[in-house]
This record gives structure tokens, sequence and C-alpha cells, in this order.
């Protein structure tokens, strides 16, 4: 098994048996609740989710967050993940396709997702380390291609490489470079970070770039310096092991900027039930993504038990909605949350 393959399975293995979570720090949402509406005029049992996605019409407002590929084991996990995908209807991402561009063996991985997932846009994924790199460029279609992707997803990781062995730190360029994916491919770019956040002058400098979605995937849920300080049996430095925004303050602050960009705003990092998808759509959020929670849940209860789990957090949700007189998603986003300390 060559490096990458390597360390991706490690990756997996750590993320299904270990705990790499942050532990002094919350998504956020823990400080925030909901206003009652005594008077809701809401029919609860008429409650649509149906939201846009660059053009595609998806049935709720959730994705599949971007996670494996590159390893004989993300070929099972994909596949499964791709049929959760096309049952709900749900865009779905691919793990770093880097594997595919060094290591052709791998590449079965990737396409199987296209296999399974009729019907969904799927996006394809690389890392900034990779973007940074010249030599890439020129093969990006071939990414997008092997999985028919309708979205092309940039994650940015700089306090995972940090942690890495021999990870990359030299970022030097990577907005030059992240302009030249958007004026090369003719599909949307969307940036995200791996759970760290991404703050509203970040967010500002990529839409000036042409990125046309934010993922935030922010603190509160895997921290990837916790899993590269397990991997590494490094001495556990807690301060990093916990660094980055919390994923409520990424989502109600990058939300501001929707007053002079046109982008999609998507919640993620720590995301874990309905009630973390009504607060992210509450405070701006178009649609909400999971990676770790999803990974975990298909790994004990299969197929059916991630249905069934994405399932209960919409009926979360349109609980919410009804009782928040919310007939609408962007009903939902109109003064229907507030921080707790506000609620005395
Ligand atoms: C096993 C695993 C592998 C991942 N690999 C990738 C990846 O290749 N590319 C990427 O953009 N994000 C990757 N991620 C990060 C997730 O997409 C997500 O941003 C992050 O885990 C925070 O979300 P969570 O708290 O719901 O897990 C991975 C996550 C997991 C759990």
């Amino acid at each position: 098994m060559n490096k990458i393959s390597k360390r991706k399975k490690e990756h997996l293995d750590i993320c299904i048996n270990e705990n790499p979570t942050f532990n002094t720090k919350t998504n956020g949402f823990d400080k925030y609740d909901f206003v009652h509406c005594a008077v809701t005029e809401v029919d609860i049992s008429t409650i649509d989710l149906v939201t846009d996605f660059f053009n595609h019409k998806i049935k709720i407002p959730f994705l599949i967050s971007c996670m494996t590929g590159g390893t004989s084991e993300a070929d099972n996990i994909n596949a499964k993940l791709s049929e959760v995908a096309s049952a709900l209807q749900i865009p779905i991402g691919v793990g770093s396709q880097r594997e595919m561009i060094d290591n052709s063996s791998n590449i079965n991985s990737y396409g199987v997702i296209r296999k399974y997932a009729k019907n969904v846009p799927v996006m394809s994924n690389l890392g900034a380390a990779q973007v940074l790199q010249k030599s890439y460029l020129s093969k990006i279609q071939s990414l997008i291609d092997i999985v028919e992707a309708s979205v092309f997803v940039i994650h940015l990781n700089p306090l995972q490489e940090l942690f890495q062995k021999d990870g990359e730190v030299n970022f030097a360029g990577l907005l030059n470079s992240i302009e030249s994916i958007v004026n090369k491919i003719n599909i949307p770019v969307v940036v995200k970070e791996v759970g760290s956040g991404i703050d509203k002058n970040s967010a500002q400098k990529l839409l000036n770039v042409g990125v046309k979605g934010i993922d935030v995937a922010g603190a509160g849920g895997t921290s990837w310096s916790a899993v590269e300080m397990i991997r590494n049996k490094n001495i556990i430095d807690n301060y990093f092991w916990n660094w980055g925004l919390p994923t409520s303050y990424c989502i109600r602050t990058v939300n501001q900027l929707k007053m002079d960009y046109n982008f999609l705003l998507i919640a993620s990092g720590g995301i874990k039930n309905g009630v973390d998808i009504a607060k992210s759509i509450a405070l701006g959020a178009d649609l909400t993504a999971s990676a770790r929670t999803i990974l975990k849940t298909l790994v004990n209860d299969n197929i059916d038990g991630v249905i069934k789990l994405i399932n209960s957090w919409m009926e979360t949700l349109k609980k919410i909605m009804y009782l928040t007189n919310s007939a609408s998603l962007d009903d939902l986003r109109t003064n229907k949350i507030q921080e707790k300390e506000k609620l005395i």
C-alpha cells in the first residue's frame, strides 16, 4: 500500500474507532435558542424542504460531506454513501482525488460514487496543497469527468497539514491558484474547510476570486489536528486540538456577505442532529452537511440507519419550523433565533 492510501486508511480507522472531536469547544449552536411563536399559522404537513443546489432541486437542505476515496475500504463506503444520496436525492462529495492523479490503481473508489449515486449532484474534491501545484491544473478536468461532477470542491486544511507528518505548510499563492481553477473549469467551485471554519474575511477573498459556494466546516465536530495527533502518537497539544472558529460564528458572519455576493452558504462542522440543522438555517445557511456522524452511523447501522437518521433530522427541522411560524426555509431565516442570554 502506498503512503497516501495508508494515510487515508488510518484516517478512516481513527474517525471510526477513536474520538478525534473538539473537547473544550462546541459548534456554538448551544448558545442559541428559537423564538417560540404561540400564534403559529403553519400546517406542518405542508412544509416543503426543497432547496436549490446550483440549479439542481434537492429534496432537503442537506448533503453528505466529502470524505473518502483512494483506498480499497473507500470503495465500499462510497458505494453505500452513494446509495444513501440516491435514496434521499441529496448531493454527495468524494474525498480528495489526489490519489487518482498520483496513483491510478484506486480509481474505482471514486468512480463507484457515480455508479450508485443516480441523478444526484456529485462533488469532486482536491486539497489546497495540490491546488497550489501547477502540474495538477491540467488534470482537474479528469477528476471532474470520472464522477461527472456538478461542483468542484477545494478543501483548505492548514491546521491538519501543520500536524500531519510531512504535511505541506507552504500555502503561498493559494488565492491565485483557486482563481486559475475557477477560470479553467465550467462548473461552480465551492471552498470548504475541514473543521477549523472559514471567517467572513477569508470568505470575501474567496468570493472575490469567483468562488460560488462557501462550506464553513467550522469547529465543534471532527478535529483534524486531533486526527493527526492520534495518528502520529504525538504528545497531545490540547490548544491546537481545539483550534478553530465555531460553526455558528462562521455561518452568522459569512451570511452578512449575502448582501453583496451571490453564493451558496453551507453549514458544516459538528452537525449532529436536526436542531443543529435548524439553527444553521436560522443563522443564514442555505443548506447543511455532515461527515463523521454519517460515517459512524453507516458503519454501525448501514445504509438504512443513515437514511433513517437524516429523515429524523428533517422531522426535527419541520417541528422547529412549525413552532417558530416558519412556513418555508426562507421564513426560518428571518428572526427566528436568539442568543440564549437575551431570552431572559
Ligand atoms: C474519514 C473522513 C475523511 C475526510 N476526508 C476529506 C477529504 O478528503 N476532503 C475534504 O474536503 N474533507 C474531508 N473530510 C472532512 C469533512 O468533509 C468535514 O469537513 C469535517 O470532518 C468536519 O465535519 P464533521 O464535524 O461533520 O465531521 C473528511 C472527514 C472524514 C470523517
